[in-house]
């Protein structure tokens, strides 16, 4: 496969590097894309310098895969260009998620939905991505009613000058600012822009892709979207009320079967999933189970991944992976 890596030099382009040569993606040409600004840097992949190009010249070297995360104007703009030349594109932003001619894909719930005329592929938001394989075998089995998210999220979900905004502060350097407040020491309710409706972009993500991807909409979510100063990893509570009852042990096993998900939920030996121990990891990490005492049917539960990795590169790879082997590129 000739590959592009849209995005390259950013937090999530690097991750992407990483993991297509962990998992030994096929790739017999590598290029690697970003701004005007990188254009001539070198890059090590698999202990080979590359030197980055720019998306006019990644386009006309037509790549059967491009994979994006270079922010929402850039894929507006490239992701068709290059699906014009036959390239086929898997978005990691939020730009062609909730396009209703565009597939919104995480491979272990639904990627028996792509076929070979999709040549522009959303990759879900990383807090969705966590949240619906946890969810997916529990909604299965006992079919979601409502879902009530608060999320932890680390500064590394917003990019590189959000990491260098947290480091800053740490060494009491003045500089940059990726928010409209310091983040250290600090718990800002604010991801994304803010909607008329007065919730965030993050949160109305978290509302509307998992109806999507589940193509379900019997179910409602809703969010609040919290940056904290962890520097990687996501945390989610979740409520999760269903039609039907559970019990608790059915749901750990459940959730133990389920590929990509790992149960850690112990309360006598303080085992809780952390984004420290999610770190650098591709599974989603659960525990704190527990019925909701105060109503029926209802789970609470706590939710940790990589954000760069199962919420980004990982989860991107692997519908790249499921396009090959399934000779749709
Ligand atoms: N961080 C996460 O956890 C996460 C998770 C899921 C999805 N995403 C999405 O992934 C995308 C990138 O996020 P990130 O955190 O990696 O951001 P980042 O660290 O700021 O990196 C942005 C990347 O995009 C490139 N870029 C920016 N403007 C460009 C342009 N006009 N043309 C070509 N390349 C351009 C940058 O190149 P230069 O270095 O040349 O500026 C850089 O490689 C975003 O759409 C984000 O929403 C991020």
């Amino acid at each position: 496969m000739k590959v592009a890596v849209v995005g390259a030099t950013g937090m999530v382009g690097e991750v992407m590097l990483k993991v297509l040569a962990e998992r030994n993606f096929p790739i017999t040409e590598l290029l690697l894309v970003a701004s005007e600004r990188s254009v001539g840097k070198k890059m090590t992949y698999k202990d080979k310098e590359y030197t980055v190009i720019g998306l006019a010249d990644a386009v006309a070297a037509k790549p059967d895969i491009a994979i994006f995360s270079a922010g929402g104007s850039t894929s507006l703009e490239w992701a068709p260009k290059f699906a014009e030349v036959g390239t086929t594109v898997v978005d990691n932003s939020s730009a062609w998620r909730m396009d209703p001619t565009k597939k919104l894909v995480v491979p272990e719930i639904n990627a028996d939905v792509l076929t070979k005329e999709d040549k522009i592929i959303a990759n879900p938001n990383c807090s969705t991505i966590q949240m619906v394989l946890a969810l997916s075998p529990l909604h299965k089995k006992y079919k979601m009613k409502r879902v009530v998210v608060s999320t932890y999220q680390s500064v590394s979900g917003t990019g590189v000058k959000a990491v260098k905004q947290l480091e800053n502060e740490i060494a009491g350097i003045e500089g940059e600012m990726a928010y409209p407040y310091p983040i250290g020491r600090n718990a800002l309710p604010h991801c994304d822009v803010f909607e008329e409706n007065g919730y965030t972009k993050e949160e109305m993500k978290l509302a509307r892709e998992p109806q999507k991807i589940f193509n379900d909409k019997s179910f409602s979510v809703t969010a609040t979207a919290v940056r904290i100063p962890t520097s990687g990893g996501h945390s989610e509570s979740v409520n999760v009320e269903f039609e039907n009852d559970f019990e608790l042990a059915e749901v750990r096993q459940l959730l133990s079967e389920t590929p990509g998900v790992v149960v850690q939920d112990n309360t006598a030996t303080n085992t809780y999933p952390m984004p420290i121990f999610a770190h650098d990891k591709d599974e989603v990490f659960v525990g704190r189970l527990r019925r909701d005492e105060t109503q029926p049917n209802t789970l609470n539960m706590w939710i940790v991944a990589d954000n760069l990795r199962k919420g980004a590169a990982t989860n991107a790879i692997q519908i790249a992976e499921y396009l090959v082997a399934n000779k749709l590129v």
